[in-house]
């Protein structure tokens, strides 16, 4: 299958908005989703981003039945280690179901772009049900923080958030 990837562009945000619901819906969690086009526009777009993209696209004669031809994405945004540095955090990635067998070079664009930002971590987090995921992401050399480390993955947000906020 042809198929390209670049820099997602703010005209983009329709397309990652579908797929990121498209994700959630995968991920059994779409209750969880508020994010919209706006929300992605002002915070991927705007003069300090918040998260990156890029997308893979598909030319016109393979367009779905639907029309679309941006047909995988990945977010992405940088962080840090205290113990060893800069790190990319790879926060979606995604390819329609029938566009499957281009998410490695997804994955491996994230890793070049992080790599030339002198990164020495890709993170990310998976679902525990999802298995062909994991088994994707092992079969890239990736390992399991929380089962090898123990490390969990915590969150404070909602009221929480706000209790913990005040000063
Ligand atoms: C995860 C996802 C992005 C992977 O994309 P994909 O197009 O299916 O993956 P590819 O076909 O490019 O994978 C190619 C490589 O992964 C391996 N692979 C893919 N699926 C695998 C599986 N289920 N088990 C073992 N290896 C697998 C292939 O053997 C191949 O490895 P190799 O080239 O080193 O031999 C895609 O399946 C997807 O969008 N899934 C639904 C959403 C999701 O779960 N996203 C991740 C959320 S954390």
């Amino acid at each position: 299958m042809e198929f390209s990837i670049r820099a997602a562009v703010l005209e983009d945000c329709k397309d990652i908005a579908r797929m990121t619901k498209e994700l959630s819906e995968y991920e059994k969690v779409t209750d969880q989703v508020t994010i919209t086009q706006k929300d992605l526009e002002q915070d991927g777009f705007s003069k300090n981003p918040f998260f990156h993209g890029i997308i893979a696209e598909v030319p016109e004669q393979h367009r779905t039945k639907e029309g679309h031809v941006k047909i995988g994405y990945a977010l992405y945004f940088y962080s840090y280690s205290s113990w060893k540095g800069r790190a990319i955090y790879m926060e979606d990635l995604y390819v329609m179901p029938e566009f499957r067998g281009i998410g490695k070079a997804l994955m491996s664009k994230v890793a070049q772009l992080g790599m030339a930002a002198g990164c020495t971590q890709l993170n990310f987090t998976v679902l525990d049900w999802n298995k062909s995921s994991m088994d994707f992401y092992l079969s890239q050399g990736c390992f399991d923080v929380t089962g090898d480390m123990g490390y969990h993955c915590m969150r404070c947000d909602g009221e929480a958030l706000e209790r913990l906020a005040q000063p």
